[in-house]
C-alpha cells in the first residue's frame, strides 16, 4: 500500500546540502512512498511551560506528524551532534508527558557532510534519542553520505550513479522496513 512519509530536514541553512540531499530522496523514492516536509524552522524553543497549553505552531507539528505512517530525518552533523533546531523540533514533538509523537512510528535516519564520516557521530546521537522516544528505526543500511556540494544540485539532481543507486535501493529498503512495522503494529502510527 502506499505509505506517507513525513520527513525534517536538520538544516535551517538556505543551500543546505541536506535540503538538497531531501529533494534528491523525494525524486528516488519507490512510488509507494509519499514523501512531505514537516517544517521545523518556526518552533519556539521549547520549554515545558508550554505544556499545558501549546502553541498553534508547536500543534500544527504534532498534528502533522500524527498524519504520517513513518518519518525520516535527512541530518547534518553540528559539532558531532544534531542541530539544534532539530533537537527542538524533537523535544516538542515528543511532549507533553504521554503524548510523544514518535511512539511507535516508523522512522529512518540519513545525513550528508563534507567530511568523510558523513554525520555519522550525529546519526547515533539520533538513533539514541529515537530508541528513547520508543520510535522502531531501521537500523541498516546505514547511510553516510559523504557530498561535496557540486554532487547534489538544488533540485536534487545526482551527478554521481552509485550515489543515485544506493539511495534509491536505500528508500526501497525503507519501505519494506514501513511495512514490516505497521504489519505488527497496525494501529501504530495514526
Ligand atoms: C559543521 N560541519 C560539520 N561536519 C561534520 O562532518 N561534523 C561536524 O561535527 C560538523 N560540525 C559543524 C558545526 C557547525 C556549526 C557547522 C555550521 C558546520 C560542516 C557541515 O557538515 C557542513 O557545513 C554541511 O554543509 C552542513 O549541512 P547543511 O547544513 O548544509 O545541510
Amino acid at each position: 500500500p502506499p505509505y506517507v512519509v513525513g520527513f525534517f530536514v536538520g538544516s535551517l541553512a538556505r543551500d543546505s546540502l541536506n535540503r538538497r540531499l531531501s529533494r534528491a530522496l523525494v525524486r528516488l523514492a519507490p512510488e509507494e512512498l509519499q514523501l512531505q516536509e514537516i517544517p521545523i524552522g518556526d518552533l519556539p524553543l521549547y520549554s515545558y511551560d508550554y505544556d499545558a497549553d501549546f502553541p498553534t505552531v508547536a500543534r500544527d507539528f504534532k498534528a502533522a506528524i500524527a498524519a504520517v505512517d513513518a518519518v525520516l530525518f535527512v541530518t547534518p552533523e553540528y559539532n558531532r551532534d544534531i542541530p539544534g533546531g532539530l533537537k527542538n523540533a524533537i523535544d516538542w514533538a515528543s511532549r507533553p508527558y504521554g503524548k510523544n509523537s514518535f511512539a511507535r512510528k516508523p522512522s529512518a535516519v540519513i545525513g550528508a557532510s563534507p567530511g568523510k564520516i558523513g554525520t555519522a557521530v550525529a546519526q547515533q546521537n539520533l538513533r539514541s534519542i529515537l530508541s528513547y522516544c520508543n520510535s522502531p528505526q531501521m537500523n541498516a543500511p546505514e547511510a553516510y553520505i559523504q557530498a561535496t556540494p557540486g554532487m547534489i544540485s538544488v533540485e536534487g539532481d545526482i551527478g554521481d550513479e552509485s550515489l543515485e543507486e544506493f539511495l534509491r535501493s536505500w528508500m526501497d529498503d525503507f519501505r519494506l522496513f514501513i511495512q514490516r512495522v505497521l504489519t505488527v503494529l497496525p494501529q501504530a502510527t495514526k
